[in-house]
Parts: C-alpha cells; sequence; structure tokens
C-alpha cells in the first residue's frame, strides 16, 4: 500500500528554518516523513523547534547554526553528513528592511541586502547541486508576491526578490541536463516574525496588520503551514515543473483597485 507519507525518507536542507515561513516547511516536511536539515543564526529556536519536530515524527530534523551571509559558515554539508544524501533544497532565509524612499537608502544597504536576500541562494544552490544532480533533487528558492506586483518603499527588497524569480529561471535551463528541478516559491502576505517586526516600525502597527489582512481576498494572512504544504507540493508531487513561480497569495493580485497615490497626499515624505 502506497505511504501517505509525501516525502518519507527524502532529505531537505531549508535555510532560516528556525521561524516563520522556513519554520512552517520544516514542520511540514518532518510531518510527512522527511529527514530535514535547517539552519538560522538563532541557537535556542532552532534547537526548541528541532526537538519539538524530533518529538512528533515521523521525520527527523537537525539545526545547523548558520549565518548564511557568510560563505565560509555555510554548513550545508552537515545534512548531507547527518542524513546521506540530499533531495531538496528550500532557499528561504531573507529579511524585508523597514519602508525606506530612495532617498534615504543608501548604496551599502542595497549591496547588504542583495549579499543577504540573493548572493546566500546562489552560494547554497551552488554547494547542494553536486549532491541534488545524485538524487534528480530539486530546489525552492522563496521569493515573494511582490517580484511581480512591486510594494512601495522598498526598492531594495523587491530588486532582490524578482531576482530570485530570474535565478531560478536559469538555473532551471543549465540543470534540466542533470535532472535537477528548480522553482520559485512566491507567498503574499503571511503572517510570520517578520510581518510582525515590520507592522511594528510603522506609525500604526494595528492599521498596518488590518491592511495586511485585508489585501487578501479571503481577509486573513496565509500560515506558515500553508507556505511548507505549498513546497511539498513543489518537492514532491509537481514533477512536471521546472522554472515556475508559484504564486500563494489568497488573491492579493486581482481585481482593479483605486490606485491614484495623487489622491492621497500622505505619504512618507510629508
Ligand atoms: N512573511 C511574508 O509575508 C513573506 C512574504 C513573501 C516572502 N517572504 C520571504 O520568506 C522568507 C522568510 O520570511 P519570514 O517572514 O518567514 O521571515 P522571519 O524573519 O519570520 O524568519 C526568517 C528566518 O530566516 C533566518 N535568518 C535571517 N537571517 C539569517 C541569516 N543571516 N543567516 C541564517 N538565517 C537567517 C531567521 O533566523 C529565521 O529563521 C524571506 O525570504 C522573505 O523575504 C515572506
Amino acid at each position: 500500500m502506497a505511504s501517505s507519507l509525501r516525502y518519507l525518507n527524502k532529505v531537505a536542507l531549508v535555510t532560516g528554518g528556525s521561524k516563520g515561513i522556513g519554520e512552517g516547511v520544516v514542520r511540514v516536511f518532518v510531518q510527512n516523513g522527511a529527514k530535514v536539515g535547517f539552519c538560522s543564526i538563532e541557537e535556542e529556536a532552532g534547537k526548541k523547534l528541532e526537538s519539538e519536530v524530533n518529538r512528533l515524527g515521523p521525520g527527523e530534523s537537525i539545526f545547523i547554526k548558520c549565518d548564511v551571509q557568510n560563505e565560509d559558515e555555510i554548513k550545508y554539508r552537515s545534512t548531507i553528513d547527518r542524513f546521506g544524501q540530499l533531495d531538496c533544497l528550500v532557499n528561504n532565509a531573507g529579511w524585508h528592511p523597514p519602508q525606506q524612499v530612495i532617498d534615504d537608502t543608501s548604496v551599502e544597504e542595497f549591496k547588504s541586502l542583495i549579499n543577504l536576500n540573493l548572493i546566500n541562494y546562489f552560494a547554497f544552490a551552488k554547494y547542494s547541486l553536486p549532491h541534488l544532480r545524485k538524487t534528480n533533487g530539486n530546489i525552492i528558492n522563496v521569493s515573494s508576491l511582490v517580484a511581480t506586483v512591486g510594494q512601495s518603499y522598498a526598492i531594495p527588497y523587491v530588486c532582490t526578490k524578482g531576482a530570485i524569480v530570474a535565478f531560478s529561471k536559469a538555473l532551471a535551463i543549465d540543470e534540466a541536463k542533470h535532472g535537477v528541478r528548480v522553482n520559485t516559491f512566491s507567498p503574499g502576505n503571511i503572517w510570520t516574525p517578520l510581518w510582525e517586526w515590520c507592522a511594528k516600525q510603522s506609525d500604526n502597527p494595528e492599521a498596518m496588520i488590518q491592511g495586511g489582512a485585508n489585501a487578501q481576498l479571503n481577509g486573513r494572512f496565509g500560515t506558515i503551514e500553508e507556505c511548507g504544504q505549498v513546497c511539498l507540493f513543489l518537492a514532491s508531487e509537481a514533477t512536471f515543473t521546472t522554472g515556475i513561480e508559484l504564486i500563494s497569495s489568497g488573491g492579493a493580485e486581482l481585481n482593479f483597485g483605486c490606485k491614484n497615490q495623487m489622491m492621497e497626499r500622505t505619504n512618507i515624505y510629508e
């Protein structure tokens, strides 16, 4: 009888897995029988999640403390050393700076965000590919809905997310001959510690959170578990996909609306 576990004995590596979307991916993959290495800079949260998901099973996990910005520290090897193979890389670790106009954004800040949000995906892909080619594995790069629709006062962030979509497509072409699929997962508004932190940086966090929920047709944020399910689908069942961008946004990008910024002159310059 076929197992109901959708990623049984497969091995995944998730970057930025100690909280938020990465945590959702770790939980769903382990629930489906996978062995998961996950990294982040937050040791306490990582260890806590590791022991919790290992208790729940049926898969297992290993937490790896690592700053993805520092190539020397990219300990992707720990996952392979522990579990012997690699079937899926989920590039997820990233950050959204508080709202900023271009006038207040330094070139150094832009470069630093490219390093964190984009170059780390490249490095993890590069070092994982020799292992993924052996298993006909796949890469899932977490971008964002804003790569398609844009976002106000977030130029560096939107640029990094757009580049991730392009990176996935280029890599999908090159890796097809090695049997490796490369896809992008672009979430809309997902309730995570990062979203909450961004709201707290605004003048009116409550209004921003309500606006975040109202942006979806179903009037709510997405959950980290729903993100885990999308990634599991791409890794496990979506075997005829490569180079796609799967948007999971509660319909946030649909429908015409009033976008005339001249009507409301309260912007962050004033
Ligand atoms: N939350 C959303 O609404 C949303 C929407 C679209 C895309 N995204 C993207 O999803 C990804 C995760 O976002 P989130 O909201 O879950 O964020 P989060 O801040 O809640 O979690 C981020 C995770 O990445 C880890 N991390 C951050 N910097 C790191 C570093 N230098 N080295 C290693 N680990 C690091 C953190 O420790 C944490 O585990 C990001 O790439 C983000 O751009 C989020």
